[in-house]
């Protein structure tokens, strides 16, 4: 038993999240853009022949992230405003993507199919493997290759170049989102029609479909397992200005936070369709969801039931969201096994939750939980993205003070959550 008292004595340490727990979220907050699809857009900006505006990008590390890769490239990327980024794709664009950013972010690897299209030849640092799992991009390969292209691995290097694309009728293994997205970009240029089959359809891929029109390319189907690309021989030279849409990953952030505070939150700027699969299984939980235009209200009294939940593909429950309702669950009344069907080894955060309290076995591709009345305030470390903000979410549950160290995954992906959770009403700090 953890004597909480002394827990929050605990000396105040530098770079981390401390969190007094139970305390209810109320107010309102609102969502930033899609990081998920700003970064494939600012990829996709590789293709274009004029200035690209990208509205609604939040300013979180992946992005800064992606800045260096595209001006690492040679392009020129700055930051009008805010929210608001720039590109301009200049003469002698260079082939080979920055070594030190795909080491540091895999969404790197979606400049592959912009710069084949565009120059007939990329190379990138062999993605490796990742603390969620194995990533391989072998499907993207596939898909260049059907596509034409020639493929070369040697010294962790991947070089692939074609001197002439030309469309074909690609089957997917599986709906990848990132090989839907680089096939798609390698074949706008292409001669002929490109059909992929088994298409990712998560609202990203519809973002970067109606991106690419807008630059002039001629696709259909995003969104259905079945995309198709009329290969067309230049783009317009048009400037592009274009808003993205908000992140449902975050959205979903919160409302799992406020539906384990027991609280009462309205989110502005979110498309209710794109968190349905979250918002079926909180109604499920005993979770009250209303959504009214952009907005969504979220009202919990803090009673959850024990639920199944298995990640799937989109419209299926997404794996991004996987680890905050596992935390969720963890104090839900009852036993509820959650499923992931994405990515193998995305339950290394569930030890840190253990030390919270939590009672959790993971089997394979399964974690059992059974559901304890409270989660008792502990220093956690955050093993990636994700599984951070499931931290945070536990420790917005808890019993005392939680600390939270591995921040600089929380950085790369979420706009200020400290700062918004605590206009709702946590008692939540970063300790610098
Ligand atoms: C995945 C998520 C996406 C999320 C993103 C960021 C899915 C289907 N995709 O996209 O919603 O926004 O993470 O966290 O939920 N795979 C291969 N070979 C390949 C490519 C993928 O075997 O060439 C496998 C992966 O190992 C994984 C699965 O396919 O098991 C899904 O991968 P993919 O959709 O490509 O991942 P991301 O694009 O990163």
């Amino acid at each position: 038993m953890i004597d909480t008292e002394a827990v929050q004595t605990v000396t105040r340490n530098e770079n981390k999240l401390e969190i007094v727990g139970r305390k209810p979220l109320n107010g309102v907050v609102k969502i930033s853009g899609a990081k998920n699809a700003v970064l494939k857009l600012m990829a996709a900006a590789l293709l274009s022949n004029n200035d690209c505006l990208i509205r609604n990008v939040p300013r979180i590390r992946d992005v800064e992230t992606m800045i260096g890769v595209l001006n690492g490239l040679g392009a020129e990327t700055v930051w009008e405003d805010e929210s608001t980024i720039r590109i301009q794709i200049k003469d002698g664009l260079g082939y080979a993507a920055p070594d030190q950013y795909v080491r540091e972010m895999r969404a790197s690897v979606q400049v592959m199919g912009p710069l084949l299209a565009r120059l007939g030849k990329v190379k990138l640092f062999q993605p490796g493997g990742c603390i969620i799992g194995q990533r391989p991009i072998d499907l993207h390969l596939k898909g260049f290759q059907a596509l034409g292209a020639e493929v070369i691995e040697e010294h962790g290097y991947v070089y692939v170049r074609a001197d002439k694309l030309k469309g074909a009728e690609i089957h997917l293994d599986f709906p990848s989102v990132g090989a839907t997205e680089n096939i798609m970009s390698a074949a706008i240029l292409a001669e002929g029609t490109t059909v992929i089959r088994n298409a990712a359809k998560e609202p990203e891929i519809i973002e970067e479909q109606n991106f690419y029109n807008r630059l002039g390319a001629r696709i259909r189907g995003a969104g259905t397992d079945t995309i198709r690309i009329e290969g067309v021989k230049q783009l317009n030279n048009r400037m592009t200005d274009y808003t993205v849409i908000p992140d449902r990953i975050e959205a979903g952030t919160f409302m799992i936070a406020a539906a384990i505070t027991g609280g009462d939150v309205v989110l502005e700027d979110v498309i209710p369709e794109h968190v349905e699969a979250l918002a079926s299984k909180l109604r499920e939980i005993g979770v009250t969801i209303e959504a009214n235009g952009e907005k969504l209200r979220v009202v919990s009294d803090g009673r959850l039931k024990a639920a199944d939940v298995t990640v799937l593909p989109y419209p299926g429950f997404p794996t991004d969201l996987q680890p905050q309702i596992t935390a969720l669950l963890a104090v839900a009344n009852g036993t509820s096994v959650i499923t992931e069907n994405v990515f193998g080894s995305r339950f290394r955060y569930v030890d840190e939750l253990i030390r919270m309290g939590a009672v959790i076995r993971v089997e394979s591709r399964s974690a059992i939980v059974k559901g304890v009345k409270r989660l008792s305030g502990a220093s956690v470390c955050a093993p990636d993205l994700r599984a951070g903000a499931a931290l945070v979410i536990a420790g917005l549950a808890a019993d005392g003070l939680t600390t939270i160290e591995g921040l600089q995954y929380l950085d790369r992906g979420y706009v200020a959550l400290e700062k918004k959770l605590a206009a709702l009403g946590a008692d939540i700090q970063r300790v610098e």
